[in-house]
């Protein structure tokens, strides 16, 4: 199986339209690397391609790997796309996928039905792009891999936020993927809230895992001042303190890189105290381009 991370920031990217943190002018300046959002690409033949959420920046994703060109006048590598949640960041590149190649579409029911509730959605002609309903534990087969759709704890999509908002709420709305071939597991997990006991169990007999890689710590953003929000209240755990990532995953066999970085993460800072951290704690910070073969 191989794996391209095809963007590793969260949603905005890095930078970010309109952030003036330290990042984001880094990024700018051209002192750290820019990353695009959220997304995972994975074949297990070689040849055919599933894509782990469609960001919003898919276009120059696409047109910055050439395995993923076209091969003729017209068609894609790209036969399939799996979304974990139904946020922004993971469904927006849906339509610039819409110019008429066929391709599968796979998603929880009711992340289907957000998209369903969408109009602008229709641009994907459904004869064309085939809606694949996968509640949490189906199966599938695509681009020679074995896929296999689990429940993680998460939120609902923002734009869907009205009263009190549960933010680890196990269902249909956060899930991840196992992607297995050879005999090698990596599992895609971009966004989580917690770990289960369900989800600790999988992580450990994983050989990779890709993990939600949001903030170092929880009170990032407000301490920062650039947002009022927890990393917790938005369905993410922080990878420092309590309960954090580091904490939590410490004593896995598996192979671990962070994905959907925040603009605002210091493990951005290839010098940073907290990007030391992470990496002496075994953790590697996912960039855009980074290739894993399993
Ligand atoms: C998230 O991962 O928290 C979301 O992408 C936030 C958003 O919708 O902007
Ligand atoms: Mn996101
Ligand atoms: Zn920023």
């Amino acid at each position: 199986m191989k794996l391209r991370i095809l963007g590793a920031a969260a949603g905005g990217g890095v930078p970010q339209w309109n952030c003036g943190c330290g990042n984001c002018t880094d990024a700018r300046a051209g002192r750290i690397a820019p990353l695009t959002q959220s997304s995972i690409a994975a074949t297990g033949d070689g040849s055919r391609w599933l894509v782990v959420n469609a960001s919003p920046d898919i276009r120059v994703q696409l047109a910055a790997v050439p395995a993923l060109w076209p091969r003729e006048l017209r068609g894609s590598p790209l036969v399939a796309v799996a979304l974990t949640n139904g946020d922004v960041d993971h469904v927006a590149g849906l339509l610039t996928l819409r110019e008429k190649t066929a391709f599968d579409l796979f998603a929880t029911p009711e992340i289907l039905g957000e998209l369903e509730a969408n109009p602008i959605f229709g641009v994907m002609s459904p004869d064309l792009v085939r809606r694949r309903p996968v509640p949490p534990g189906a199966l599938f087969d695509v681009a020679g891999l074995e896929v296999e759709s689990f429940s993680v704890p998460g939120k609902t999509p923002l734009y869907r936020e009205a009263g009190e908002v549960k933010t680890e709420e196990v269902g249909e709305m956060t899930v991840g993927y196992a992607l297995r071939s050879g005999g090698r597991t990596a599992l895609c997990i971009p966004g989580c809230a917690a770990i289960t006991d369900d989800l600790d169990a999988r992580l450990r007999s994983a050989d990779l895992i890709l993990f939600d890689g949001t903030t170092w710590e929880n009170e990032e953003m407000p301490r920062l001042g650039a947002g009022e929000k927890t990393a917790r209240r938005m369905g993410h755990m922080p990878m420092h303190g309590p309960g954090g990532t580091l904490e939590r995953l410490s004593g896995l066999t598996a192979r671990k890189v962070f994905v959907h970085i925040n603009n605002t993460n210091p493990v951005l800072q290839p010098e940073s105290r907290e990007r030391r951290l992470a990496e002496s704690a075994g953790w590697e910070i996912g960039f855009d381009g980074m290739e894993i073969e399993l």
